[in-house]
């Protein structure tokens, strides 16, 4: 079959790998419609994590079941599904309690699977023309047959229901203010979810025009950090005062003002964005990071930063009360009230999707995606 394979830092393939095949009697084998390219591929397309050379890509996945083992139950070949980026077994302690993002069946000592990304395990990813799902019963989510909301449903296997843990995480109730830092993806998700949530004021923090336009489209108000720091935009558009909650929807490789679109010079400050979650969030409140921080990162801009250890204002923090949560997503938690919400047309995630476009150009999309050029803000491969 066709799949994305990443070659060296800035270039993938699609080149022919074998086709995934039943290996145990739970898993199915998923021929894929959709799968999304995710700014977590492009920390690894950037060389910035140890993912070695012919990798194939694709975390975010959903298709039609072509084949299932004999355990599988309650999934049938012809099935419509989208899958959790997270690979989960039901059954561990960590799932049990629900944090399917941190299941220790699937990825022997770690917590934690994925499909296609370096150090989740062994699951081959989905930006391919078709996919080995274990657990099939439990790791496949049914969604309506036929072809309808398909871009809206393929948001589920990872950027909503991650933009909505981000809301979650911060605990975001009927009425708050909440400061959105990055309108990427998962930004513009995590400021949607605390919308309908019932959020009575989102700022939309980024730098990148076309995607603070589209937080402007669906009622945030937009911060451009390149004209003045975020923080003190925010507090004197609300008369002094700071937000209720914070989220950081932008992680490791956040940047310091400077023009995106022209190229312009931008110094990588991994530590910007919590420190100023830190610094707008008013005491008492609860800050939600699904923004990606990785414990060893080859890129890094000193000795801490290449092992995650950056420096934040703790003593800000205590001193505040505040809150933290942080974490890959437990999509599982989420997934199925999402979806049915977008089958009631009380949400249509999909404005998010910039580009939708056959597997082939996988090579020339993720240049581009990854320069945040041409509105590339939300790409969907279709094999
Ligand atoms: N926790 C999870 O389960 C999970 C799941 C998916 C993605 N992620 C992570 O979420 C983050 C965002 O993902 P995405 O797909 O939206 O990525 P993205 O790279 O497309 O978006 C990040 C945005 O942040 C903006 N940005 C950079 N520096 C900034 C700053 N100082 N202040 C405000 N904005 C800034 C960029 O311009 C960009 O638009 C990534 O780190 C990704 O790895 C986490
Ligand atoms: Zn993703
Ligand atoms: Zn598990």
């Amino acid at each position: 079959m066709k799949a994305v394979v990443y070659k060296e830092p800035f270039e993938v393939a699609v080149e022919t790998v074998s086709d995934p095949k039943i290996e145990h009697p739970n898993d199915a084998i998923v021929r894929i419609t959709s799968s999304c390219i995710c700014g977590s591929d492009l920390h690894m397309y950037e060389g910035r994590t140890a993912a070695e050379p012919g990798i194939v890509f694709g975390h975010e996945n959903m298709g039609v079941i072509e084949e299932v083992g004999s355990a599988v139950k309650d999934r049938k070949v012809g099935d419509r599904v989208v899958m959790p980026f997270n690979v989960a077994c039901g059954f561990c302690k960590n799932c049990l309690g629900g944090y399917t993002g941190f299941c220790t069946t699937v990825n022997p000592g770690f917590a934690g699977g994925a499909y296609g990304y370096v150090a989740m395990g062994p699951w081959v990813g989905g930006q391919a023309e078709y996919l080995q799902v274990p657990f099939a019963d439990f790791n496949c989510l049914l969604l309506p047959q036929g072809k309808e909301h398909e871009s809206d449903f393929a948001l589920l296997a990872d950027i909503f229901p991650t933009g909505y843990h981000g809301a979650e995480l911060a605990g975001v109730r009927p009425g708050e203010s909440v400061a959105v830092f990055g309108a990427g993806p998962v930004g513009l998700m995590a400021a949607y979810s605390c919308l309908l949530r019932g959020a009575a004021e989102v700022y939309s923090i980024d730098h990148v025009k076309e995607r603070l336009d589209t937080a402007a489209s669906i009622g945030a108000i937009p911060i451009n950090y390149d004209n003045a720091n975020p923080v003190q935009q925010i507090k004197d558009l609300r008369k002094g005062t700071g937000v209720d909650k914070g989220i950081d929807a932008v992680g490791y490789q956040a940047t310091s003002a400077g023009s995106s679109a022209a190229g312009g010079e931008q110094d990588e400050i991994p530590n910007i964005v919590l420190n100023q979650i830190i610094d707008v969030v008013n005491p008492t409140g609860a800050l939600g990071i699904p923004g990606l921080y990785v414990p060893s990162d080859p890129g890094g801009i000193d000795d801490n930063a290449k092992k995650g250890a950056l420096s934040i204002n703790f003593g800000k923090l205590f001193e505040k009360g505040l809150r933290l949560g942080t974490g890959q997503c437990n999509v599982k938690q989420y997934n199925a009230y999402l979806r049915d919400l977008i089958i009631a047309e009380r949400a249509n995630p999909s404005f998010v999707v910039s580009h939708t476009i056959p597997l082939n150009d996988a090579p020339d999309a993720y240049s581009k995606f990854d320069k945040r050029v041409e509105g590339y803000t939300k790409v969907i491969l279709n094999p």
